[in-house]
């Protein structure tokens, strides 16, 4: 019998080159993004004839490859012209003035940064940039504590451009009047991919990702099409690895639809997460108020407690607070009423940053 005739063999993958489906992989081309890279490329090229550069507000829902498109605008950048100095930061990872500070210093090549005090590194970051140009790209933005960086990047540093990049379109109407006044930026809306779009991109990660001829044809439809129901292309990168993963353990040689149902269901359990996230108990809390949303934060204590939750009281209420500070929840607190002072918790709805489909 050839029972292991048409079976992948132990030494076999199904995968070519798994690293292009990490969330942080950056492929050649960004299909489907030409002209918001364009866009934005326009807003930086005055730097380059030694004139002021134009500042971009840009926004959209997660996963529709906004930080990819800055990134490839930035290494086209670097490619170029030494004569623009790009820098790049996430506000999730540096979200308070003094660690943005920081980071521009080291970025800018100054790493004396020890035992300095933000005013003094300031100083340092004004003579190095204003040697040259500077194009910053802050983003995730709404995740910052502080914004009197932007101030003072705004007020001193004569040219350069600043692109801020968020989820939420509304971000911009809360700045401080003397930043926004500063900003006069334009906006750069990144819209969800459709259907064919989203297969475009799939498409071309798949001939990154596999060797050619694994993919049955509805199997990766299905993965398309949830794709495009989440509208998060992490979704499809998830789906496409744990589906081939799932073919690797039966030994297949293709990926079939049976194979994509399964990864569908393994997702359907929990939620993706990006690296920045939350941690377990985090996400257990927050799954607790996204299903008992508007309750009383003691109410909401005494079912983490009851699900086993190990916190007290005191680390519960700072998970909280940091939950809200990520805008994941809203937090309302009241005071009088029937219940005397206490606070309600409220699931954000706007949070689309834990993918679920
Ligand atoms: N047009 C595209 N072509 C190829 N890959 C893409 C495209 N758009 C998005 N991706 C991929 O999808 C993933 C998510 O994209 P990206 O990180 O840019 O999302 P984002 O819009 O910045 O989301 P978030 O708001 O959550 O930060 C990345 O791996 C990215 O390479
Ligand atoms: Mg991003």
């Amino acid at each position: 019998m050839a029972l292991f005739k048409d079976m992948l063999g132990s030494d076999e993958s199904l995968f070519k080159n798994e690293v292009a489906l990490d969330y942080s992989f950056l492929p050649k081309l960004l299909p489907h993004r030409e002209n918001q890279q364009r866009y934005i490329a326009a807003s930086i090229r005055p730097l380059l004839m030694g004139k002021n550069g134009r500042n971009v507000f840009v926004f959209g829902a997660p996963g529709i490859g906004k930080t990819a498109a800055i990134r490839h605008v930035i290494n086209e950048l670097e490619d170029e012209t030494e004569d623009v100095m790009p820098i790049y930061i996430n506000c999730w990872q540096k979200n308070t003035t003094f660690k943005i500070i920081v980071d521009i210093c080291e970025q800018l090549g100054y790493k004396l940064t020890h035992n300095k005090r933000t005013e003094e590194l300031f100083d340092v970051i004004k003579t190095i940039a204003n040697k040259k140009a500077v194009v910053f790209a802050f983003d995730e933005v709404d995740k910052l504590e502080e914004y009197d960086f932007l101030y003072s990047v705004l007020e001193e540093i004569y040219r350069k451009s600043v692109i801020l990049i968020t989820n939420y379109s509304d971000w911009f109407d809360d700045l401080d009047d003397r930043v926004k006044s500063r900003l006069m930026s334009e906006t750069l809306e990144f819209r969800p991919y459709n259907l064919e779009e989203t297969r475009d991109i799939l498409k071309q990660r798949i001939e990154y990702a596999f060797v050619p001829g694994v993919w049955e044809k509805d199997a990766f439809e299905l993965v398309v099409k949830k794709t495009a129901e989440s509208g998060d292309m992490r979704a499809g990168l998830y789906l496409m690895r744990e589906a081939a993963n799932i073919a690797e353990d039966k030994s297949s040689r293709k990926i079939t639809l049976q194979h994509a149902e399964e990864a569908m269901k393994k997702a359907d359990k929990f939620t993706i997460k990006k690296s920045t996230d939350l941690t377990e108990d985090e996400q257990s809390i927050l799954s607790i108020i996204k299903n008992n949303s508007e309750k009383k934060i003691g109410d909401l204590f005494a079912m983490y407690q009851e699900k086993g939750g190990k916190l007290v009281y005191k680390s519960f209420q700072r998970k909280i607070e940091k939950l809200e500070k990520n805008k994941f929840i809203n937090v309302k607190k009241t005071s009088g009423g029937k219940d005397g002072n206490t606070t309600i918790v409220k699931y954000s709805t706007k949070t689309k940053k834990l993918t679920e489909f």
